[in-house]
């Protein structure tokens, strides 16, 4: 089957030394294997074990054929961050971001995002549910919130709930709620009487989407989450490999610290391929959040990250291209790319505009995608900015389940080796507390200006 390739010939590091450096995760790495072979779900690194996780994706599985029985078009995934990124990167990876009329009709159910607080948003999402819908039957709310206590998350759903209710009578059978089942969340959800998917308590949102944060709205919308899962369970086998130079995680993570070291400190996720922009967002959080750190596992302070940024080829090389060769030599660039590119479409033989680019005449899109990328490369070679490749052989379920298992593990090595903790996030906490506090106030304003 269909494996991603990587490439590391333009890194600018030779290979004893790049062996040595990477020999460093070594014990680290005998550490993950460890839990893999032990499913140990208490470990900070409980999401390797997710995709092994037969029991959970039995559970979800016969929950999503209970679903597809009804005339179900229309899946709502309220949730952000971690709960939603993965499923709107696979969802857009493999059914294209084009949000015509023609895709809300097909066959097959819809995923909608309502993410953050964004009127414009909810009205979309309700006026389409409300024009489309037969009855409550026709969709399912997957709230997915692992803390349980997101404000945009449950500002959304609350809305959403109430409109529903009133349009389609009880939907309270419509409603599947994914969390943490130690938490408050939970406890309302069950009180009401929603379904629930637990969400294991040390898997964070960013590391969730091969658990029900991802598969249950992935399976209703028809994608094939068994083969996602089994592209991870080879990618994740390929990521403990003792043999480093074959161990594409490690091998990754290493070139990264050693250009953060020489102060290389942003990584451009390149990609040519529109349809995978969205798993460049999925990939930037990964990485911003779990290595953006003041401080280290040790409790000193060191400002830690590294900075993601996701560049869409041919696209972002007229607005892009000329910082990246021209401009400040603080980044390592991972050009992707993707071998099939489908159903092909070709420039005529016979222009109707004569004399203006030669060579073009009869060349595929897809054959002229490749000859830009392979200017890039060349470029990048030339100007000896550091990179690496990875060839997608194509977009599938099975391929992009590698993908995301390898930057997970990825990640992980990295936090490792600038030693800090890739699982907490506790520079947001300020924010939300901060807003929450400002909502409180408004609550207790307008109170007060009615006592008065
Ligand atoms: O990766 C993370 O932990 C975060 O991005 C969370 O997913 C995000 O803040 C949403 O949190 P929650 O799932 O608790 O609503």
């Amino acid at each position: 089957m269909d494996e991603l390739k990587f490439s590391y010939n333009g890194v600018g590091i030779a290979e004893d030394e790049l062996l040595e450096q990477a020999s460093v995760l070594n014990n680290y790495r005998e550490h993950l294997s460890d839990i893999v072979d032990r499913g140990d779900f208490l470990s900070p690194e409980a999401f390797l074990c997710l995709p092994s996780d037969s029991f959970s994706q039995k559970r979800i599985e016969d929950v999503i054929k209970e679903f597809s029985l009804s005339n179900l078009e229309y899946v709502v995934v309220v949730g952000i961050g971690g709960s939603n990124l993965g499923t709107i990167a696979l969802y857009r990876a493999l059914f294209g971001t084009q949000t015509s009329d023609e895709s809300i009709q097909r066959s097959l159910p819809k995923l909608l995002f309502l993410d953050t607080t964004s009127p414009k948003k909810m009205q979309a999402v309700l006026s389409i549910l409300k024009r489309n819908a037969q009855n409550a039957e026709s969709f399912i709310i997957n709230l997915i919130s692992k803390s349980g206590d997101t404000t945009e998350t449950i500002a959304n759903f609350e809305i959403l709930y109430k409109e529903l209710t009133q349009e389609f009578g009880d939907i309270k059978s419509r409603v599947v709620v994914s969390t943490d089942n130690g938490l408050k969340l939970w406890k309302s959800a069950e009180k009401v009487g929603f379904s629930r998917f637990p969400i294991p308590k040390q898997v964070g949102g960013r590391f969730s989407v091969l658990s029900a944060v991802g598969l249950f709205p992935l399976g209703l919308s028809g994608i094939d989450t068994k083969a996602l899962v089994e592209g991870a369970l080879v990618s994740r086998e390929k990521c403990l490999d003792e043999e480093l130079l074959k161990n594409p995680a490690i091998m990754s993570a290493t070139l990264l610290y050693y250009y953060y070291q020489k102060g290389i400190t942003v990584h451009n996720n390149f990609y040519f391929a529109s349809e995978l922009e969205s798993l460049g967002k999925w990939a930037r959080q990964l990485t911003g959040e779990s290595l953006g750190k003041e401080f280290d596992t040790k409790g000193e302070t060191i400002h830690s990250g590294v900075t993601p940024i996701v560049s869409i080829g041919s696209t972002d090389l007229h607005s892009m291209a000329q910082l990246y060769f021209g401009g400040p030599r603080d980044k390592f660039t991972t050009l992707v790319s993707v071998q099939d590119k489908g159903e092909d479409i070709s420039v005529p033989e016979v222009p109707v505009l004569e004399g203006l680019i030669s060579g073009l005449s009869g060349k595929s899109l897809g054959s002229i995608t490749d000859a830009i990328y392979g200017g890039v490369e060349a470029t990048y070679k030339k100007l000896e900015l550091p990179f690496m490749s990875i060839v997608i052989p194509e977009v599938s379920p099975y391929v992009l389940g590698q993908y995301m298992q390898y930057k997970m593990m990825e990640t992980i090595y990295l936090a490792k080796l600038l030693n800090v903790n890739a699982f907490d996030q506790p520079s947001v906490k300020g924010y939300k507390q901060e807003t929450r506090q400002i909502l409180e106030e408004r609550v207790l304003g307008g109170e007060d200006e009615k006592t008065l």
